[in-house]
């Protein structure tokens, strides 16, 4: 199955076609072409994500990246779409994205595509809407199932593929799996039970992880998004094996549940830098600080929901799954303290939002037939994994 996949949930366009193939628990992927187009300099400007300019951002470039994609897979052929009636009403309230859309159809065949895979949440609202209504607009006019992804599920799944013979494979998967989801708008842990089947044991009650790396680097005077400038001074500072200059709480470490908090630590580094000229040693000190103290708390959350669940494999999604030492120090403690438990880490290029995540989820869940009205499909900002 040929699978064309859609992700605008955050500052991320992107566009995906997978040919995916296999079944519950042993698939396949082989990405045939994929268009990323990322807005985080026109982002870095703010410090973080305006959903109106993602909006805009996301018009703008949707029919790019699915040029992209398309072009890199082969796809890309000379002639005439024609445009079912629904056209001008699905896209009413995305001008510019229609008039890309139009020009589109007008000069180009329509692919050997089976479905379309859309990310309608969780996210920013106005950002996801952009998606949606390009992915309803492309199933109606190309006549294909649309599947709506569940963009935590993504994360989620891509973080147990394997890269296999130029491609992703998910395969022997020992069930329970615990995915701590770490991003920019999310921190959580699930548990897939079954497969494809979740519960949610906690979540942050205020910042998101990622969230506060990007808050963090603000303070230190460095740009969006913010983790890897983290990351890459912390790791500066543990290289020159210096003592601790700061020490940061961490918060909700110790309490009774799965629920985290980030804005108490985001605080303390607040006020240990108040008034002060910050210099490339205090940035470098900080960053080693601020890192420890947030992957200590996901660690020891994660390590109780381990031995609580009994879970066989533990995955670690969303953007800050690439941060080195949240990585290193996962792998060593798993080693440690549960060697029974399988981790995976996705590969650093499905670590952050992409497409070929939602493609990957979608697929699963064709297989399901768990297909949308295009017609009435729509964005969810606070779409969750599992009801708690
Ligand atoms: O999954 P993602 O691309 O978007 C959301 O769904 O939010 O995650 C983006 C987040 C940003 O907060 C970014 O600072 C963080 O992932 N991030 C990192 C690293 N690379 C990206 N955080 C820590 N260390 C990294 N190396
Ligand atoms: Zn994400």
């Amino acid at each position: 199955m040929k699978i064309l996949s859609i992700e605008t949930s955050c500052d991320e366009t992107a566009v995906a076609v997978l040919e995916c193939s296999g079944g519950d628990g042993d698939a396949s992927f082989k990405v045939l072409g994929n268009g990323l187009h990322s807005q985080s300099a026109i982002h870095a400007e703010y410090g973080g994500v305006f959903p109106a300019v993602a909006k805009r951002a996301h018009a703008e470039n949707a029919v790019p990246m699915l040029m992209k994609a398309l072009g890199d897979a082969g796809m890309l052929s000379e002639g005439t779409t024609p445009l079912p009636e629904s056209f001008e009403d699905t896209l009413s309230r995305e001008e510019g994205l229609a008039e890309k859309l139009r020009a589109f159809f007008a000069s180009h065949a329509r692919p050997d595509i089976d479905a379309v895979a859309i990310t309608y949440g969780p996210g920013l609202e106005p950002a996801l809407w952009v998606g949606v209504n390009f992915a309803r607009a492309l199933a109606t006019t190309w006549n294909v199932p649309l599947i709506p992804v569940n963009h935590m599920e993504g994360h989620f799944l891509a973080g147990l593929g394997v890269e296999e013979d130029g491609g992703i494979r998910i395969r022997a998967v020992g069930l329970p799996v615990l995915g701590l989801l770490i991003s920019g708008g999310h921190t959580e842990l699930d548990l897939m039970k079954d497969w494809l089947s979740y519960d949610e044991l906690g979540a942050t009650r205020d910042d998101a992880v990622g969230e506060a790396f990007d808050k963090v680097a603000r303070m230190l005077g460095l740009p969006y998004p913010g983790g890897p400038e983290i990351s890459k001074r912390a790791e500066i500072d543990r290289a020159a094996g210096r003592t601790d200059a700061y020490a940061f709480p961490r918060p909700m470490a110790s309490s009774d549940d799965y629920d985290f908090s980030f804005s108490g630590l985001k605080t303390a580094v607040l006020y240990a830098l108040k008034g002060r000229d910050i210099t490339e040693l205090d940035r470098e000190q900080v960053a080693r600080a601020f890192e420890d103290a947030a992957t200590e708390v996901l660690w020891t959350k994660t390590s109780k929901a381990l031995d609580a669940t009994l879970a066989k494999t533990l995955v670690i999604g969303g953007g800050v799954s690439a941060n080195k030492h949240i990585g290193e120090t996962f792998t060593k403690r798993i080693a440690e303290e549960h060697p029974g438990v399988e981790l995976r880490i996705p590969a650093r290029a499905l670590t952050t939002d992409n497409a070929v995540m939602i493609g990957m989820a979608g697929y699963f869940r064709a297989l399901r037939k768990e297909f949308a009205d295009p017609s009435t499909l729509s964005a969810n900002g606070t779409l969750s994994l599992a009801a708690r």
